[in-house]
């Protein structure tokens, strides 16, 4: 039965990764997954989880199961984090969530819903979208359309096209928007785009399913759920999936959530439950240890002081490169790079064909995705110069 399995290629973005690794070029360069990396080239673990790893280390006396929905402490903190602190429809107490394995997880548990209230459902997704999105909802059996987002042409958002394409979403279709930090094109909605969506969304009954997988990368954590929260404010229900991998430095511990805002408290107990169902049928029950880091810090007011102060200065250094990254390749090509500078969070499209992707690959060791994305975290001021005039010599 086995041997008549085909082997699939590499993953698109986790292979590319791995190809880096194994390049033994001394000069290569690694824009490919999404991990913020230092100065250094390291993916650092944050103080802030260091101190809180070592007090549960400390103070954990067992290592059976977590409750199906994961840890009540981190449920509450998240649901805060992501919706604040003063939200309506938390007090309201129409909020339910499922901690889950990582983003992934909870944007999976997210699609089970879905499909249990409506079989078939139609996701309309940005074009383009992070590629894992369509295996993720689409093995559940929900359906999809694109709109309008990304236009290559300005490096900007076609919200003119996201809009025309969005008249079309029909009551009870879903739309998945990223919360901030588009990955793959940077380029986000302004507060008055979230406004308009929401008006279509409450006028077409079309039901928001929001992706915030880099929450305080952007312009700061409140900032950055701004749109979010918009969409919360005015519609009966939402559902968004959250990520501690990226702001909290989490990947591997696979720290996530899945958040419903229903319409009261029954419903939110009832779509809950349904989660928990779907949860077992999958993996049972979520893991334990970053979730109980993550409950920690955000528990703590010194650990949490800790955490934004870290992470303030993750984003001031993604911004600052984003900056230099501007003058240099401006600088090595002649041609304008300035969008750069516009963009969030952790990823732009430097706007090169996937012939000159991989050129850059094979001929100079420069590893970004074939769509030309690159994690800008990956720059540094030991590369920079590599990068810009290895740019240049494909264009
Ligand atoms: C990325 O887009 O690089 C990250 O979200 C990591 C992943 O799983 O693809």
């Amino acid at each position: 039965m086995l041997d008549s399995l085909e082997r699939l290629p590499d993953d698109p973005i986790l292979g590319l990764a791995a190809a880096c690794r194994a390049d033994t070029n001394p000069n290569k360069v690694d824009l490919t997954v999404g991990i913020y990396m230092d100065e250094q080239g390291t993916c650092p673990v944050f103080e802030a989880v260091t101190l809180a790893q070592q007090s549960i280390l400390a103070d954990e006396r067992t290592k059976a199961y977590m409750p199906p929905a994961g840890d009540p402490d981190f449920n509450l903190a998240m649901q805060k984090l992501v919706l604040g602190g003063d939200s309506a429809a938390l007090a309201d107490g129409r909020v339910g969530s499922v901690q889950t394995p990582g983003g992934c997880g909870a944007l999976r548990i997210g699609a089970e819903i879905i499909q249990a209230a409506a079989p078939g459902t139609r996701v309309w997704v940005s074009d383009p979208t992070w590629p894992v999105h369509i295996p993720l909802l689409g093995s559940v059996g929900l359906k999809f359309e694109t709109y309008r987002y990304y236009q290559p042409a300005d490096h900007s958002v076609n919200f003119e096209g996201m809009v025309e394409d969005l008249k079309r979403a029909k009551a009870g279709e879903v739309v998945l928007l990223h919360g901030c930090c588009h990955n793959p094109c940077g380029a986000d909605l302004s507060p008055d785009q979230w406004q308009v969506i929401a008006t279509m969304a409450q006028q077409q009954g079309f039901v928001p399913f929001v992706d915030i997988a880099y929450q305080g990368l952007g312009d700061g954590l409140d900032e950055d759920a701004v749109g979010l929260r918009t969409l919360v404010a005015q519609l009966p229900e939402v559902i968004i999936a959250a990520s501690c991998s990226k702001n909290m430095g989490l990947y591997r511990e696979r720290t996530g959530i899945i958040i419903f805002v229903c319409k009261n408290a029954d419903s939110a107990a009832a779509v809950v439950s349904q989660g928990l169902v779907a949860a077992r049928r999958v993996y049972s029950m979520p893991p334990a240890h970053g979730a109980i880091i993550a409950g920690r810090i955000l528990a703590q007011p010194e650990l949490y002081a800790l955490w934004q102060r870290e992470l303030s200065a993750m984003c001031e250094r993604i911004n600052g490169l984003r900056t230099d990254l501007v003058s240099r390749l401006n600088a090595s090509t002649g041609r304008d790079f300035s969008f750069i500078e516009k963009e969030k969070g952790m990823f732009s499209f430097l706007g090169l064909s996937e012939a000159q992707a991989i050129a850059l690959r094979r001929e100079h060791g420069v590893y970004m995705l074939n769509s030309s994305r690159i994690n800008v975290a990956g720059v540094n001021a030991a590369n920079i110069d590599y990068l810009a005039n290895a740019v240049a010599s494909i264009l």
